[in-house]
């Protein structure tokens, strides 16, 4: 895959020994989130926030206009979001749990249930902590690593019906995530959307989209859905917002921004209650805690990234890296996601029991070996329950979240080589336990410790 852009400015990357990492990653409580990325030679933590911008969002960037109220920044971000969503309302945040918790805190109460195809982890943290439920339904072959399928992100829309019949009193919204970033980055079809929100229609229930990689499920859409071929990505997107009654976004994702999110949706009231909630915490509603020049880099990012050149080159360049990874054995979430590849850790380091975390080992070994940084999707992520009870996530996965535009093709051929020898090593890797932690979003800080080859907990 060509890269389709030059490259204007460069940071030089750390190389570090083995020995170094070892003692940073010990360091660092055998949590990657908690290394210094200095010690880091190819950072795949996260394609959120973390990816280059072009020489038209620095441009812009000067721009921006820095007034407290009615800056002409925030005018340009809202009409490229309501040209891009059709939404009315647009409600700047200074990154997608802002948008989050202002939505979920606008309408959602305690007993509540909310449902989704699987929501990302703040997401769902964001719904348990106003004491609500969130109900991950996507079809049974989004949790099977192995099974294709083109849409596996898609909702179960029997599952879905059935919820609401049984359970309809309490369901206060239902959140569809595109592309399905905890179910290995996969697509929602444009069919499917259809039928959710004709099935929320019929049941009188709020139906929104967690949108932050919707560029990147618009271009699955073009190449995998029937009839589809012929529609630009942002014809798509477009059509896939008008299902919605809303949608919140991280634009760190396919906003190509460093930071930033917004809310955007049609209801009056509900928009006046999030714009109440968001001058309490985020800031005044036409800057939203961000900076005028973020709005402007979020309003050009999201310009940008519906170019069939880029998304061709982005999805293609990971399918690429996917491929590479899998010719060498390795198990991963097949067909590749649109933001990351996720490597199958439960198959990877079948000798490792899933509470002892065979996502953070892979990730770990990965590290050492290679001084690649990724992260686990798993039970260090999903074992802890509202309750305080542990219990193992449907998968166990390791996702090499690729930032856009950042590395090489050459930087991301030593990556998969690092995998494959990684994988080849399995016997040779051990699990961990957890020894501290808080109960929520607890892999972010928890401190972990090898238990030893062999071993168990
Ligand atoms: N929804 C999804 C699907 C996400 O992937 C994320 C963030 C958020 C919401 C929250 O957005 O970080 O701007 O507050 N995902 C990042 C990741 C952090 O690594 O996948 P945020």
């Amino acid at each position: 895959m060509f890269e389709p852009f030059r490259i204007k400015a460069v940071e030089p990357i750390r190389f570090t020994t083995r020995a170094e990492r070892e003692s940073a990653l010990a360091e660092a409580k055998y949590n990657q989130f908690l290394l210094r990325a200095d010690d880091v030679i190819v950072d795949l933590l996260t394609d959120s926030g973390t990816g280059a911008m072009s020489a038209a969002q620095w441009s812009a960037m000067m721009r921006g206009d820095e007034s407290y109220a009615g800056g002409r920044s925030f005018y340009r971000f809202r009409d490229v979001v309501q040209n891009l969503t059709g939404y009315e309302h647009v409600i700047p945040t200074h990154q997608g749990r802002a948008a989050e918790r202002v939505l979920f805190g606008s309408i959602l109460q305690p007993g509540d249930l909310a449902l989704s195809n699987i929501y990302f982890d703040t997401t769902r943290a964001n719904v348990e902590a106003l004491g609500a439920e969130a109900r991950d339904l996507v079809i049974p072959e989004g949790r099977r690593p192995e099974v294709v399928h083109p849409f596996k992100g898609n909702v179960d829309l029997a599952a879905l019906e059935t919820t609401l019949i049984e359970e309809c009193e309490r369901i206060a919204l239902v959140m569809v995530t595109i592309t399905n970033n905890s179910g290995g980055g996969q697509p929602v079809s444009l069919d499917n959307l259809r039928s959710v929100a004709a099935i929320c229609k019929a049941f009188g229930k709020p139906f929104f989209l967690d949108a932050c990689r919707f560029a990147e499920n618009a271009w699955f859409i073009k190449e995998r859905e029937a009839g589809q071929k012929h529609q630009t990505p942002k014809e798509i997107a477009q059509e896939m917002f008008a299902l919605a009654d809303g949608c919140i976004v991280s634009a760190k994702k396919d906003g190509l921004a460093n930071i930033g999110g917004f809310v955007a949706l049609n209801d009056d009231a509900l928009a006046e209650k999030c714009r109440n909630l968001l001058i309490l915490s985020e800031g005044f509603p036409t800057y939203g805690g961000l900076a005028g020049y973020d709005l402007e880099a979020i309003a050009t990012g999201l310009e940008e990234v519906v170019d069939e050149q880029y998304l061709r080159h982005r999805i293609g360049s990971i399918a690429e890296f996917a491929n590479r990874i899998a010719a060498g054995g390795v198990p991963i979430v097949q067909p590749p996601g649109g933001h990351a590849v996720y490597v199958d850790a439960t198959r990877a380091l079948p000798h490792i029991r899933s509470l002892e975390y065979p996502g953070v080992a892979f990730a770990n070994e990965l590290y050492l070996h290679a001084g690649v940084r990724t992260s686990e999707i798993g039970s260090a992520m999903f074992g802890m329950r509202p309750d305080g009870r542990e219990a193992p996530a449907s998968m166990e996965l390791v996702r090499l979240a690729i930032p856009r535009r950042l590395y090489t093709s050459a930087q991301m051929d030593y990556v998969a080589d690092a995998v494959i020898e990684v994988a080849r090593r399995a016997a040779e890797i051990g699990g961990y336990r957890i020894v501290r932690a808080p109960r929520v979003l607890r892999h972010f800080t928890a401190e972990f410790e090898p238990v030893g080859v062999g071993a168990h907990v």
